[in-house]
């Protein structure tokens, strides 16, 4: 195609955008406007899959059967919301094969939260209530962003994280009122998983390599400043309404500017983080790994299935 005719493309598909269009998998679009989508959909779809871990490792531990049968169904979800993201990655070109091969060689990343252990079950309230919080507002601006099966699966996830939100809360308040013991474990939970849920909406707009074009392209609605902002903004008066202290001694209503104040993250532990350095990274690796590897039979079974099938369905 000679340049022209990419440039002409380009500015359509740029009107398209900025009507408001919604850009479907057969449309024309940029091969950088892919090539975003397909790291930012297939690291969500990762981070999905990981966040399993953390919380997975209470549901043996949980202190009663209603918190076990809660915990086990928002885990799953977890994992259905993985597989439906990496669904609406494969409409770009590239397969689920593909995504898990770039994980394993380190080339893919996850949300930076997961990589924070959970040592007690207050934590498990920490994730619903922060990690899933959080995650509501970056998914609600996603869901009516530019790309169509990326927004239409965040549409169905975004109703089931209302549920982990409310049930990781629920833990919380109920910690809350109980022992001095209970109420300190949970308040230092969230000390341990503030921050880093901050750190979920990445680094600041102007240190934001793909803010730009995903900002043009309305894959984001809204900068990361913007969304991280709005999450403090609902989440501060949630902590007020069930005696937890968030540990921000910057934290301070604004009037002037409608918003909280807040003190600075520590983007050297971020930066850490996110090149491999924190606490459990390599946990979550391993343990990503020897599941891949148990799982390899189901696999090859399922595959010998659909190609037996396949032929039958070819020669009937
Ligand atoms: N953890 C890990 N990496 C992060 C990060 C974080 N919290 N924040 C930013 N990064 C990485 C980016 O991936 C990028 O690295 P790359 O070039 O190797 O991909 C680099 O830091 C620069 O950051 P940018 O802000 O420029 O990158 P983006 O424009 O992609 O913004 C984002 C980062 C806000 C995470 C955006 O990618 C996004 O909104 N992704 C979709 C939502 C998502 O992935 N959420 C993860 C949590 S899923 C979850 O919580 C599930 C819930 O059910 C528990």
């Amino acid at each position: 195609m000679n340049p022209t005719d990419e440039k002409e493309l380009e500015k359509k598909f740029q009107e398209r955008i900025d009507k408001g269009e919604v850009i479907e998998p057969k449309d024309w679009m940029p091969e950088r406007y892919r090539k975003q989508l397909i790291r930012m959909m297939s690291q969500h779809a990762l981070s999905e899959i990981v966040g399993m871990l953390p919380e997975g490792n209470w549901i043996t531990r949980a202190p009663s059967l209603r918190r076990k049968a809660i915990l086990l169904a928002k885990v799953q979800d977890e994992a259905g919301h993985g597989l439906y993201i990496y669904s609406g990655t494969e409409t770009l070109g590239i397969s689920r094969e593909e995504m898990v091969a770039d994980f394993f060689k380190g080339k893919a990343k996850y949300s930076s939260i997961f990589n924070y252990p959970t040592l007690t079950w207050a934590d498990t309230g920490s994730i619903g209530w922060l990690v899933d919080g959080a995650a509501i507002v970056n998914q609600t601006a996603l869901a009516k962003c530019s790309y169509g099966p990326y927004a239409r699966a965040m549409i169905r996830i975004c109703k089931e994280e209302n549920f982990h939100h409310k049930q990781g809360y629920e833990i919380l308040a109920h910690l809350m009122k109980g022992t001095p013991e209970q109420r300190q474990m949970a308040q230092d939970s969230v000390n341990r998983f503030w921050w880093p849920a901050l750190m979920m909406f990445g680094p600041h707009d102007a240190e934001s390599p793909h803010s730009a074009d995903l900002l043009r392209w309305k894959v984001k609605l809204y900068s990361n400043d913007t969304l991280r902002q709005r999450f403090i903004d609902r989440t501060v008066s949630q902590a007020e309404n069930i005696g937890i202290k968030l540990p921000d001694p910057k934290l301070k209503w604004n009037e002037e500017k409608q918003h909280y104040d807040f003190g600075e993250i520590n983007w050297e532990e971020f930066n850490n983080v996110i090149k491999g350095n924190g606490i459990c990274n390599k946990d979550r690796m391993k343990s990503r790994k020897q599941a891949h590897d148990n799982g390899a039979w189901v696999r090859d079974a399922a595959e010998t299935y659909a190609k037996k099938h396949e032929k039958n369905a070819v020669s009937a």
